[in-house]
């Protein structure tokens, strides 16, 4: 490998591990859809791994003290927010927890307040259960998706609003909230006394020098009302191992929750606790490489999107691009994109069917080949 190579540049061939992203779509199709990267997890993480595997014998097993110290160090050095391990909830996964939430911390008759478009599970998680969802627009402003205030406002203002969802760094669109967005935020909370769930799984892959700010770190109250959600898992592409955790620091409702899980969400896999343990321990200079492809990915995209009539506001986190096809007039964007060969996530799954997210997490060529791929039909709909 020469110096200019780097090893996110490896084509992996996922055709024959039962991948989700590679099942979907005939081989025409390079998909770029679920947020998962096509690339190697860190060494560090396949080592600990084959250690664990060697062992042989997989039976329950507790949340290992060095993984819980391995986070709080990672919140301090990452976010400077001090975390103290009993705040920690160890879970299988990141949305059973967003799902858990609602059921948990809303009843019947009570409204979601939730900024979208957004992550599906994020309105799904309310209307599975029948609340109400007041809706937030997120709008343009300077380039960034950011909600409408004086909507989120009035959403919250409702008697019957109870609790905001949050997504920081935001999927789709990908924004970072800055600090003086949360604490606007936190301001409508705190006013009308909503509970926060803020998912930060996204929070690991900024692509600006921006901070993340967890929405809990505001201050006290905030640290009081909110539910945060955080995992290795897009960072460090172990999505399949099923591990995430909350960090839940007033004892009522992580008391509440802990128990509205009882029974129903099994602890994680204890090799998802090993690949996270190895990851937040271990795997900062994989994690700052990672950025730097990925940050050059996003770039490519964008200056080849300039040119076209697709628009793509700035993308400060996350490896989803959220593109606006509207100028193109079509019927079906998505549809559009697949017949070009690019199988990426539909819009309307999202909020908005004028929009496709486009998932860069993979090798430099797989994306030009994506982009080509684009321009040509882009090129064949200027001529039809
Ligand atoms: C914002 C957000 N939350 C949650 C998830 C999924 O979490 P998990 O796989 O841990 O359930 C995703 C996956 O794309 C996501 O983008």
């Amino acid at each position: 490998m020469d110096a200019s190579t780097s090893v996110f540049d490896t084509v992996i061939d996922r055709t024959t591990s039962h991948s989700d992203k590679w099942s979907k779509f005939p081989d025409t199709v390079i998909p770029m859809w679920v947020a998962d990267m096509d690339f190697d997890s860190p060494d560090c993480i396949k080592n600990a791994l084959s250690q664990r595997v060697e062992e042989g014998v997989y039976g329950y097993t507790k949340t290992p003290d060095v993984l819980e110290k391995a986070i709080q160090a990672h919140a301090l050095t990452q976010y400077n927010w001090s975390v103290s391990a009993q705040d920690l909830v160890h879970l299988p996964g990141l949305v059973c927890a967003l799902h858990l939430s609602v059921r948990v911390f809303s009843e019947a008759d009570d409204r979601i307040v939730v900024p979208g478009p957004v992550y599906y599970h994020l309105t799904k998680a309310p209307a599975l259960v029948g609340r109400d969802i007041a809706h937030v627009d997120m709008t343009l402003e300077n380039h960034r998706w950011v909600p409408d205030m004086a909507q989120f406002e009035a959403a919250c203002a409702d008697p019957k609003s109870k609790m905001i969802l949050l997504c920081n760094p935001h999927n789709p669109g990908g924004t970072v909230y800055s600090q003086a967005e949360l604490l606007r935020i936190h301001a409508l909370a705190e006013k009308y006394n909503l509970i926060v769930v803020s998912d930060e799984i996204h929070c690991d892959l900024i692509l600006d020098s921006v901070p993340h700010v967890p929405f809990a770190s505001l201050n006290e109250d905030a640290a009081s009302r909110t539910i945060t959600l955080m995992a290795p898992s897009k960072t460090f592409n172990v999505a399949g191992l099923g591990y995430a955790f909350a960090v839940i620091q007033n004892t009522e409702l992580r008391h509440a929750f802990d128990q509205g899980r009882t029974g129903l969400i099994p602890s994680p896999n204890l090799l998802g606790l090993t690949a996270a343990t190895a990851a937040y321990q271990e795997g900062q200079v994989w994690h700052h490489a990672l950025l730097t492809y990925l940050k050059g990915n996003r770039d490519l995209l964008v200056e080849r999107l300039a040119s076209t009539p697709l628009k793509m506001a700035r993308l400060e986190a996350t490896y989803l691009a959220w593109i606006d096809a509207s100028a193109l007039g079509l019927d079906d964007a998505y549809e559009f994109f697949v017949n070009a060969g690019v199988g990426v996530s539909n819009g309307a799954d999202f909020g908005d069917a004028n929009f496709v997210r486009l998932n860069f997490g993979c090798p430099k060529s797989v994306l030009l080949e994506a982009i080509e791929r684009i321009e040509a039909a882009l090129e064949q709909h200027s001529q039809s």
